[in-house]
């Protein structure tokens, strides 16, 4: 069987996804830049290539005969290109988990031809970040679209970001953000807007981020208007504005600590919503689960199982819900076997779709259970 080539399989999301890869009894291909460090990482029988991501000729070779790789190897506006062009060169699908908006930007402009070309599947930006919106976004708009608007927001409790997490968003602070404002993309910031936004657990002020929803909604929705949230105080809006000095900062917090134990991610509780309003209507939907680094892994490793099921849609690079029908890839994110239950999500966790609040004249309630897949849908 062909492997999954990870990339960044020393670090600490690397690791995770290594596992679930394990558990969902894929073969995996441990790439790296430390030969000591992946071999210590290997399990009996698995392969292990050195490469640096910065060097073409060595991911070339890294990437030879893998089915798909997961490029977990970041900041990816440092380091992620030559990984994207040397899977599509080696026949290779290919997902990252990247949260960087600019550079998923870059890979829909750069790489949609050539893996066109090549007949492979490009998925960036495909791990918490942003795959939720995405698919909420998508799971909203059903049936309402053309829409006027469609609002995605993030509400995480408990979270603990890795190193790797904080050296990336250092470099993502000071880079530019856009929006998607009547049918294109436009000049944004973080904290250009805020809002009120009803979770289930509660309405909180969320501020503009750097969400790639405005490049992916529009790919699959029929919508003039697309923006990110995330939850947060007004007033980290107005900090935005001194994001310049804090970046190196943040930066230098990265250089210390790993990831959070298994036992804090387990308490980590998320909500990812999505709203979408237009002339025949208004949905809400709500994406629920926990443990952010775990579902991260989960989804890297459900997305590479559906291409290797030769699920994708098409080839090219692809928002989520443009790659996969929205709701079968939601109900393959039913709960893992026991083990890994604990570093992911459990049955009464696993992502579901809770019943929604339309608006406007056709408003609708839909539920979706993931664990099932049955899906109900009543007018409110
Ligand atoms: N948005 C999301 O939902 C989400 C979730 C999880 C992670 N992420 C992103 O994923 C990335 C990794 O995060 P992390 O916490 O796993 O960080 P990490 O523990 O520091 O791991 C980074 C990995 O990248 C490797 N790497 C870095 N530069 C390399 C190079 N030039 N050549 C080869 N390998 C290189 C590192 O190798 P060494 O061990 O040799 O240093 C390590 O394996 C970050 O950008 C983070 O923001 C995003």
């Amino acid at each position: 069987m062909q492997p999954l080539a990870v990339l960044g399989a020393t670090g600490y999301t690397g690791g995770l996804v290594l596992e679930a890869a394990r558990q969902a009894g894929l073969p995996v291909r441990l790439v790296g830049r430390r030969r000591d460090a992946l071999e210590a990482a290997a399990r009996h029988g698995e392969e292990v290539r050195v490469a640096d991501a910065r060097d073409p000729v060595a991911l070339a070779t890294a990437f030879e005969g893998a089915f798909a790789v997961a490029s977990c190897a970041g900041p990816f506006l440092t380091v992620g290109f030559a990984p994207v062009a040397a899977a599509i060169q080696a026949g290779a699908h290919y997902l990252d988990t990247s949260g960087e908006q600019p550079f998923a930007r870059l890979v829909y402009e750069r790489f949609d031809e050539p893996a066109r070309a090549r007949g492979v599947t490009v998925l960036t930006s495909f791990g918490f970040d942003y795959v939720p919106g995405d698919l909420a976004a998508r799971l909203a708009a059903d049936g309402l679209e053309p829409l006027d608007e469609v609002v995605a927001a993030y509400c995480v409790d408990g979270f603990v970001a890795s190193a790797g997490t904080r050296r990336t968003l250092g470099h993502v602070m000071t880079q530019p953000q856009v929006a998607f404002e009547h049918g294109r993309l436009v000049e944004s910031r973080f904290g250009a807007t805020t809002r009120r936004i009803r979770f289930p657990a509660g309405e909180h002020t969320v501020v503009e981020w750097s969400g790639t929803e405005p490049l992916t909604v529009p790919r699959h929705t029929d919508v003039r208007n697309v923006r990110s949230y995330v939850r947060a105080p007004k007033a980290a809006a107005w900090g935005a504005r001194a994001s310049r000095v804090a970046a190196p900062v943040v930066k230098l917090s990265g250089a210390f600590g790993g990831g959070p134990s298994p036992e804090r991610r387990a308490r980590e509780r998320f909500a990812v919503l999505a709203e979408a309003r237009g002339g025949h209507g208004g949905r809400r939907v709500v994406l629920a689960g926990r443990d952010v680094y775990g579902f991260t892994a989960l989804l890297v490793v459900r997305g590479a199982e559906a291409l290797r099921a030769g699920e994708a849609r098409s080839a090219g690079v692809a928002a989520p819900a443009e790659a996969f029908d929205a709701r079968a890839f939601v109900a393959r994110l039913a709960p893992l076997p026991d083990r890994a239950r604990r570093a992911a999500l459990t049955s009464e966790d696993a992502p579901t779709l809770r019943p929604c609040v339309g608006s406007g004249r056709s408003a609708s309630t839909s539920a979706i259970s993931a664990v099932t897949g049955r899906a109900t849908r009543a007018s409110a």
